[in-house]
């Protein structure tokens, strides 16, 4: 795929459409890319290499792209495989390459690739360190947690771009999503790979402020030429947890079905009070990734679960579970559980919740014995009440 990025600066990714499961656990539809980046000016530097799994295509498409040249340096935002696994071909192609990482990228990459990393030539950076090469100088700016402690991004002030490491990527091969929305994509790898570190990307947002940007060239996803604002803006509403849009997920946990139709019919009468965006999803079969987009998303879940084991159906264990790791806050939730001799759901949900921050459990939580019934429907209408009023 041809990127044009800037004269001096070109695309050196490659996109890989046939992983089955992204970083061991993410469906990846329409694939991912491995981005990578050459500066070519008076000294050549290579930004990042790619995954393991395209070492052979990225290293033709550099070679190509060198014709002859020697890169001088080799700047190593991540030490995660997906961009450091071909970092031991880089330097068996390039033993005189000096490696650009921090201190802590220097330990990451002793442990990944072993004691060799001593004799190699490397160049320690530190916050606000600046790299000249000629017409372009590179500034370094510490990325800690965004999505790795040895997390670093690059200023290039010359062309006004910024290589920002995982920050701002998104999952889908270049050549299949040139003409899909950003946001949808970008979001669910947001929330489920960086989610927890909302206060590193803060921070990092923060440096970025101070810096005329006209280009982001992430780690993943395309690069970002135009409207930057409108990404900054997600990420800065997406960092501080603060809902993107007002609607409600309804996420359900069904062993037989009968939960299924009450949250099913839960989503309808949301629709019907007037709540526009209503997401009814079977936690049993849909991509819990993307269920955990949605919670983010919006400012209201309502939780739907059989009991089982004396506790709730696992996938809503599993969920929550999710929700925990992710920093899950600021949200307004409803529950319904469903139980047939002893119901436990409820109480299980209402604990898990309850230790996450600022997480608010909207009343009346509903019990339904086996199925619904009429004589449910005065409890369940007060819930839809309830979350519909709660915008
Ligand atoms: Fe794309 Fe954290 O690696």
């Amino acid at each position: 795929m041809k990127v044009k990025i800037t004269d001096e600066i070109r695309y050196m990714g490659v996109d890989d459409t046939d992983i089955d499961l992204f970083e061991s656990q993410y469906i990846v539809p329409d694939g991912v890319s491995y981005n990578s980046y050459l500066i070519m000016d008076d000294k050549t530097v290579i930004m990042d290499t790619v995954d393991a799994r395209k070492t052979a295509e990225w290293e033709k498409k550099l070679l190509e792209t060198l014709d002859g040249r020697k890169p001088d340096y080799l700047v190593v935002s991540h030490m995660e495989p997906d961009h450091a696994g071909s970092l031991a071909r880089a330097i068996e192609l390039f033993p005189d390459v000096t490696l650009v990482g921090n201190a802590k990228t220097f330990v990451f990459m002793t442990q990944f690739i072993g004691e060799a990393v001593e004799k190699l030539h490397k160049l320690v950076v530190k916050e606000g360190d600046e790299l000249s090469l000629g017409k372009h100088v590179l500034t370094f700016y510490m990325a800690p947690m965004v999505h790795w402690p040895e997390v670093m991004v690059t200023y290039d002030k010359t062309d006004k771009v910024l290589f920002s490491a995982d920050g701002f990527g998104k999952f889908g091969a270049l050549e299949l999503t040139e003409d899909k929305d950003w946001a949808c994509e970008a979001r669910r790898y947001y929330f489920n790979i960086v989610g927890k570190y909302g206060a590193p990307v803060q921070t990092l947002l923060k440096k970025a402020a101070t810096l005329d940007i006209e280009k982001i060239c992430p780690l993943h996803g395309p690069v970002l030429t135009e409207n930057l604002g409108y990404y900054i803006g997600l990420y800065d509403t997406w960092s501080k947890y603060e809902p993107e849009d007002e609607g409600v997920l309804v996420a359900y946990a069904s062993i037989h079905g009968n939960t299924a139709k009450a949250a099913k019919k839960i989503g309808e009468l949301l629709k019907n009070a007037g709540v526009k965006r209503v997401v009814v999803s079977d936690l049993s079969r849909a991509d819990m990734a993307e269920v955990i987009e949605d919670a983010f998303r919006y400012d209201r879940m309502v939780l739907c679960a059989a009991s089982y084991d004396g506790s709730v159906f696992p996938c809503m264990q599993d969920f929550l579970n999710h929700l925990q790791a992710k920093a899950y806050q600021n949200r307004k939730v409803a529950l319904v559980e469903n139980g047939t001799w002893a119901p436990s759901a409820a109480k299980v949900m209402k604990g898990m919740l309850e230790s996450m921050k600022n997480v608010t459990i909207l009343e009346p939580v509903v019990t339904i014995r086996s199925a619904m019934k009429e004589t449910d429907m005065d409890a369940i209408d007060a819930l839809v009440k309830s979350v519909a009023e709660n915008d």
